[in-house]
């Protein structure tokens, strides 16, 4: 098959990693689709890449929609699964999950796979969205306008989409988007280009937290284009007032916002957060889970599902709890920690906690979390996974129970050793990846006696192809 060869009337089989959908063409080999690819959906592909075993395609015509094809709405990219039944959504995922470990039956020929535990809230279930301010193309005509506030069009960075909703915020937040996306075009100053450097207006982020309800606000602008622009009618001061002026009306109107900030990013980088102005309200947010109350601050890390957090570290606990009775543990290892919540969860059945994080803002903050809430026996160290554990082991020192949440690339080659030389009774491993997941898995089982315990799947983003997942290791 050649590169840009078109296939036609072709059916996907599934979709695998990353919601790529699968098909098999007459040649032997595989296709993955990138885009909007639906299970039995009849399609047109083109070949985009050939590799050596496999192809890259992309859907360029849809001849027949698929049964699980329930609704019509506008896809976007926070969710391109809209229109799949939910039941099949969870299928899917569950199916994911049980075939990225296939390999795995060497070592383990029974692995006991849990129903994936699916979302009570299918939609607005995002306490943290960021939309960014670009040129304006509609999907629905042929529209090409100069202005507005949405997700970037798949594929087409400099594009932004022309929505006046998303479906996975809730009506508040939506209403606080429209608002200031319009208060933001009738300023008559223009969006950011990126690749030119020109104009104003960059990012607009908003956090909404499901349990206090507080409201945290970034709008992120290029304080350059004043000098740029040296013909511009705008003066700098009064724009800049009038901003300040407009986001302290939204404070007074919706009583949840409690921060407000002005990212001023006078750099290139698409970053949202750069020279931080405090508007109005107070530097951080909060939010409570399970009993703990956490500061969030507009660079915090924060699970993006609050609900859902507390079902996936209340399924982490539960995990060790089954398992262990109510044998006391003394030194809990919680790797990856973020901000170390999920170690803070386990300061009570433990003598002491060690988070271990690479970003030092994330340890920072979970350090004045636990003061917060009166923890003393979590410490939070600053460092990479795999240098902290070859240091704690050369010291001698010994743990009980390891907790590991890696990001999606899973852990580093050099730490997957170490963590098999404390021999702990259980390590509980929390996965945003199925491959990486099961690679990881994969090495533990080679080189130690541990089995598979339990696998459990959670959705936490319906609409999405993420899955998390969380395991127990036991001795066996
Ligand atoms: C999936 S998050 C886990 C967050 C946390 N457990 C929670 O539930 O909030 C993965 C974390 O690992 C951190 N990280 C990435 N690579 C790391 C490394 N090599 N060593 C230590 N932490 C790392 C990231 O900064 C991120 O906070």
């Amino acid at each position: 098959m050649k590169k840009w060869a078109i296939v036609e009337n072709i059916t996907v089989e599934k979709l695998v990693f990353w919601g790529k959908g699968f098909v098999r063409l007459e040649d032997g080999k595989v296709a993955f689709i990138t885009g909007w690819a639906i299970p039995w959906s009849r399609v047109d592909i083109k070949i985009n890449k050939k590799r050596k075993d496999f192809y890259e395609a992309q859907i360029v015509n849809v001849l027949e929609k698929s049964r699980i094809e329930t609704e019509s709405y506008d896809l976007f990219p926070g969710a391109p699964w809209m229109n799949i039944d939910y039941n099949e959504q969870l299928k899917i995922k569950q199916a994911q999950i049980e075939e990225s470990m296939f390999h795995i039956k060497k070592y383990q020929e029974k692995i006991n796979f849990l129903p994936i535990i699916a979302a009570p809230d299918q939609f607005a279930y995002r306490n943290k969205i960021e939309f960014s301010f670009g040129k304006y193309i509609s999907h629905r005509d042929d529209i090409r306008q100069e202005f507005n506030v949405w997700f970037h069009k798949r594929g087409e960075f400099s594009k932004v989409e022309d929505y006046d909703e998303c479906l996975l915020i809730d009506e508040i937040q939506n209403q606080i988007y429209r608002e200031l996306k319009e208060f933001c075009k009738s300023s008559g100053l223009p969006v950011y280009d990126q690749k030119m450097n020109t104009g104003f207006w960059r990012h607009f982020m908003m956090r909404r937290m499901h349990f206090s309800e507080d409201i945290l606000i970034v709008l992120s602008i290029s304080p350059g284009f004043f000098q740029r622009e040296e013909n511009t009618d705008f003066d700098e001061n009064a724009s800049l007032e009038k901003i300040r002026e407009f986001l302290k009306e939204l404070v007074i109107k919706y009583s949840h916002i409690k921060s407000v900030y002005i990212s001023h990013n006078s750099n290139k980088s698409d970053t949202l957060i750069w020279e931080m102005e405090l508007v109005s309200g107070n530097e951080v947010i909060t939010e409570t889970l399970l009993g703990l109350t956490f500061d969030i601050g507009p660079k915090s890390f924060f699970q993006t599902n609050s609900k859902w957090a507390e079902v996936l570290y209340n399924l982490v606990k539960n995990f060790f709890l089954d398992y262990q009775n109510d044998e006391k543990i003394w030194t809990v290892l919680d790797l990856y920690a973020g901000t170390g919540t999920i170690g803070m969860i386990f300061a009570d059945v433990a003598d002491e906690v060690v988070s271990v994080e690479l970003v030092e803002e994330a340890s920072k903050s979970g350090k004045k979390n636990a003061q917060k809430n009166s923890i003393s026996n979590v410490s939070f160290v600053n460092a990479k996974v795999e240098e902290f554990l070859g240091t704690y082991l050369d010291q001698n020192k010994k743990a009980d129970l390891l907790i590991i949440d890696p990001p999606r690339a899973g852990m580093h080659p050099s730490a997957l050793p170490n963590i098999l030389k404390f021999g702990t009774r259980q390590i509980i491993y929390v996965s945003c990846n199925p491959a990486t997941l099961s690679r990881d898995l994969w090495y533990i089982l080679e080189n130690s006696d541990y089995k598979i315990e339990k696998v459990q799947a959670v959705d936490m983003f319906p609409h999405t192809h993420h899955i998390e997942t969380v395991v127990s290791l036991i001795k066996k």
